[in-house]
């Protein structure tokens, strides 16, 4: 049986090294369930069109089932290879055929790889779109989990912008900030999986339909979709969903490159905020005390690789033109590998992370060096009546006279301060418990609000709950 699904109209065989330029079979073994299910689809749309008889539809859904059986044992790979496939649908098709003999023969009626190939990868996408909800949902929730343990232990920490020391403030609040864009994340996931199940292309055929009377709806329903595509041609030619599957991916693991970065930075012995632990961290083959926190740093690399493939894949599509054109193949692997490269990425940064704990002292040690109170004492001449301008010109000039003392921000700076503005005294925080406490508005790092945070967090992320199942 020949490995190709065409060939009648050529006089000759098709060149070997062509053949083997074309052949998608290593990046979308991958897809082989999917593809099944979806030729299972396509066997409902053939029963219920009576293009094939009950019992012929029970013999190929009974072969459809043995080759599940294969893909599930390991077989049906080593048979994909076997031969010069062009696909793993075509792989599929010539199994199915071995295996229900004259039945076989009727699977592919009224089907185009073109449909097939742009359900299967539907199917594939609405599954990997719940598995990236579902990490993304595990990471928010770990990172919650955090932020409350460290909002009962009060932990401090100075918050930086330009990597420079800022303000204090809570660990916890830094906790959640990092949660926040899983929340997102899980959220856009769930979002990919529910624009994939809108329609099913099934039964678009080539790209014009079908003179056969299938039935789509049988098909659709059958597969878990809401209802057949609209039109043929835009079905066959759409890869709106992998695309954004592919994008939920990378946004997802760029974001988790950030906090990687951070804690690669926390990490360095200059900060010693965190340490990774033994089973997180990698050593050196020459220096023998070498303690490196490799995971993290591949989950930046993953993410700068897995967002040139996105733009790449992006780029496949500009100026294609609607209609199946072979290009899409080129899509197809490029979702394929963005998204199990996502999921291996959003697995290692989660486990990564488990291992990080926190040397609070030194946190709390930073929190208050470079000053980082200068802020609230400026606010605290602000609410004296004192100009945001002129509280900031002075409040500088308290800072670098310290600076120039070798000495941190004391009580008699604001002394001084009083006495400058024409003020009878001024109290601010000189601490950082004092000056996180300070803060008033909503969103801000004080422990009632980082804690409202948390509860709300926890509230969205169960609120995404019933979408994962
Ligand atoms: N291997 C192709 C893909 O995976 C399918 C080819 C479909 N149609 C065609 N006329 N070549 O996208």
């Amino acid at each position: 049986m020949s490995a190709l699904q065409w060939g009648g109209r050529f006089g000759a065989a098709p060149d070997a090294q062509l053949l083997a330029f074309g052949t998608s079979i290593e990046e979308d073994l991958v897809l082989a369930p999917f593809d099944v299910k979806c030729s299972l689809g396509h066997v409902e749309a053939l029963r219920g069109g009576k293009i094939v008889s009950d019992a012929e539809a029970a013999e190929l859904a009974s072969a459809l089932a043995a080759v599940a059986e294969e893909i599930r044992d390991g077989s049906f790979a080593n048979y994909a290879r076997s031969q010069p496939f062009e696909d793993v649908h075509g792989a599929i098709d010539a199994r199915v055929r071995e295996i229900a003999g004259v039945a076989g023969e009727s699977l592919h009626a009224g089907r185009s790889r073109n449909d097939q190939v742009a359900t299967t990868l539907l199917l594939y996408a609405i599954d990997r779109a719940q598995a990236g909800a579902k990490r993304a949902h595990d990471i928010a929730t770990a990172l919650a989990a955090r932020a409350q343990e460290e909002l009962e232990r009060k932990t401090v920490v100075a918050g930086c912008t330009h990597r420079q020391p800022a303000q204090p403030v809570l660990l916890a609040f830094v906790l959640v900030a990092w949660s926040e864009p899983f929340v997102r994340a899980a959220s856009r996931f769930a979002g990919v999986a529910r624009a994939g199940r809108a329609s099913s292309p099934l039964g678009s055929a080539a790209l014009a339909g079908s003179s056969l009377a299938l039935d789509r709806q049988a098909a659709a329903r059958a597969l878990g979709f809401s209802r057949p595509s609209r039109n043929a041609l835009d079905a066959v030619g759409n890869r709106d969903v992998a695309l954004d599957l592919a994008h939920a991916f990378v946004r997802a693991i760029v974001d988790a490159s950030r906090i990687a970065e951070e804690l690669i930075a926390w990490s360095a012995p200059a900060y010693g905020y965190v340490r990774l632990g033994d089973a997180a961290s990698t050593g050196s083959s020459l220096m023998p005390q070498k303690r490196n926190p490799d995971p993290f740093e591949l989950v930046r690399a993953h993410a700068a690789r897995s967002a040139g493939a996105y733009a790449g894949a992006l780029g496949t599509l500009c100026g294609l033109a609607p209609s199946y054109q072979r290009d899409l193949q080129e899509t197809k692997s490029a979702a394929i590998a963005i998204a199990e490269d996502g999921l291996a990425t959003l697995n290692a940064f989660e486990r990564a992370l488990a291992a990080v704990s926190f040397d609070r002292e030194r946190m709390a040690r930073a929190a208050v060096a470079g000053y980082t109170v200068a802020t609230d004492v400026a606010d605290a001449l602000i609410a004296k009546g004192v100009t945001a301008r002129t509280a900031h010109a002075l409040v500088g000039a308290v800072v670098a006279q310290a600076e120039a003392d070798g000495r941190a921000l004391e009580a008699r700076d604001l002394a001084q301060l009083a006495a400058k503005a024409g003020i009878e005294s001024l109290q601010a925080p000189l601490d950082a418990t004092t000056s996180i406490g300070a803060k008033q508005t909503a969103g801000s790092t004080s422990p009632g609000d980082v804690h409202s945070q948390i509860d709300e967090v926890r509230t969205e992320l169960a609120s995404l709950e019933p979408q994962l199942a």
